[in-house]
């Protein structure tokens, strides 16, 4: 069967990049968007160009997912997950572009071991896919040099083994060497190192979230500020958690720092301990009501930058031991869009704003060329939702290998109906199509705001 090369997508209500919506169709070729009209003329197949049509009456059509926080796995844990598995899940949640983190075996912190990633990637992912590099203590050639990267993930705390950068002479010569963006897991790790003595032969997860309490996060957070203040380097705070950096941030952002949050820092608190135990243990950990209240201020007023999900399966079995030999993560790329368009639905933000921070926003914070957008030109990375009806979050549907979540029973809405590829559909109403490949992700010049898409301050309330 040839794959068309053309698809024509009608009926749709369309999120355009000033957040307003066109009632109309869309036309890709092969891997691009190159119309938006209220309506398109069709053109008929010929011998080289096969057209599909797509009926999306009652449908939304948003730019696809870009994920930028996940743990995938491979190599050397596939047990828990591997590219293919996690790919499909992405295809199910509308999620067509991933970054992933540098904790697999062997470690992501060579261009040997990036390249090899890249290469499992081309063989086996459904949607678009980077990789950051890792820091060690001692990599920072591979850190300048390592191409093509997202950038610098520094795990300042909750780590062990080469990974864990803690010391402040390490993290000063990393920020103050070159000038990619460096992403950090901001958590004190001496502080840890010091509650964990504390509160050793507690074994309730609930007490999780007081060894690694937001003093922690604050701390590591401030740190990170400083040293890119000083060398007036591109900062991201990876999966923020707390009110209290939330208002460090408010106080004092400048212009080259972004902060990301996570679905489940937004919805899930210190609760969700009593009814899912060590499921709902990830590393930072869930916080209160106050401190979710807090984050979601920040996020509405564009002092958090975008979503992610730290997609981070772990084996039930493994879940399934006494805290603290348990692991710390979950997973979230199946959920995310639906858990954020619900949040829409029910008045908390707009989908346009829900869009924003996890698409357009993303494209601009990592310089992500012609994603983030419907607009010709842009590539044609596409979800189609269906903001109508209501479905649980249930464990035998997830694909993830892991097989759960924790936002189980959950009823949402906003669930990808059609997720699409460079122009191709990876998933159609419960179906995948396992045959499509993603490209490697390019990072490159600031772009998009030149071509007029709005940062989160200006997207429609
Ligand atoms: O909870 C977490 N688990 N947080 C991280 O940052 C790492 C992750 C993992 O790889 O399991």
């Amino acid at each position: 069967m040839t794959s068309p090369t053309c698809l024509l997508i009608r009926h749709a209500q369309i999120l355009l990049p000033n957040g307003e919506f066109l009632f109309g169709d869309v036309q890709t070729h092969e891997r691009k968007i190159v119309q938006v009209a209220p309506h398109i003329s069709a053109t008929p197949s010929t011998e080289t160009t096969l057209t599909r049509e797509i009926d999306a009456d009652g449908l939304i059509l948003l730019p696809g997912v870009i994920d930028p926080q996940v743990h995938f796995r491979e190599p050397g844990l596939e047990h828990k997950e591997d590219l293919f598995t996690a790919s499909c899940a992405c295809a199910k949640g509308g999620v067509t572009s991933f970054l992933e983190m540098p904790n697999t075996r062997p470690l992501t912190t060579t261009q040997l071991a990036l390249d090899d990633k890249l290469k499992r990637a081309a063989d086996k992912c459904l949607v678009n896919y980077g990789f950051f590099i890792g820091a060690t203590g001692d990599n920072l050639s591979d850190l300048l040099q390592a191409t093509p990267t997202p950038g610098i993930k520094i795990f300042m705390g909750s780590m062990h083994g080469p990974l864990l950068v803690d010391q402040a002479t390490a993290l000063e010569s990393i920020f103050a060497s070159g000038d990619r963006l460096i992403a950090v897991h901001a958590e004190d790790q001496a502080r840890i190192r010091q509650r964990r003595q504390e509160f050793a032969g507690r074994t309730d997860p609930a007490v999780h979230s007081q060894i690694q309490d937001n003093q922690a996060a604050l701390l590591a957070t401030e740190l990170a500020l400083q040293l890119s203040k000083k060398y007036q380097r591109r900062l991201h705070i990876l999966h923020m958690s707390t009110a209290e950096e939330a208002d460090l941030l408010r106080r004092d952002k400048p212009s080259w720092v972004t902060a990301e949050v996570t679905p489940q820092h937004l919805l899930l608190n210190v609760d969700a301990y009593a009814k899912i135990g060590t499921l709902a243990q990830m590393n930072p950990p869930l916080r209160s009501p106050h401190d979710n209240a807090v984050l979601w201020q920040a996020l509405l007023d564009g002092i958090i930058d975008f979503i992610a999900t730290d997609h981070a399966p772990h084996t039930l079995e493994e879940k399934s031991q006494e805290y603290p030999n348990t692991p710390s993560g979950m997973p979230g790329v199946e959920t995310s869009l639906p858990l954020m368009l619900t949040q829409a639905s029910q008045g908390r933000c707009t989908i346009a704003q829900a869009s924003h921070w996890m698409s357009t926003a993303v494209a601009q914070g990592y310089n992500i060329p012609y994603k983030g957008a419907i607009a010709p030109g842009y590539d044609a990375d596409l979800v189609l939702v269906d903001l109508n009806t209501y479905r649980l979050v249930r464990r035998e549907e997830l694909l993830t290998k892991c097989g759960w979540s924790p936002f189980e029973g959950w009823n949402l809405t906003g669930w990808p109906v059609m997720t699409i590829v460079g122009g191709q559909v990876v998933y159609d109403r419960g179906k995948l199509d396992t045959r499509v490949r993603g490209q490697a992700l390019t990072f490159g010049e600031a772009f998009s705001v030149a071509l007029g898409v709005p940062r989160t301050k200006d997207v429609g309330r």
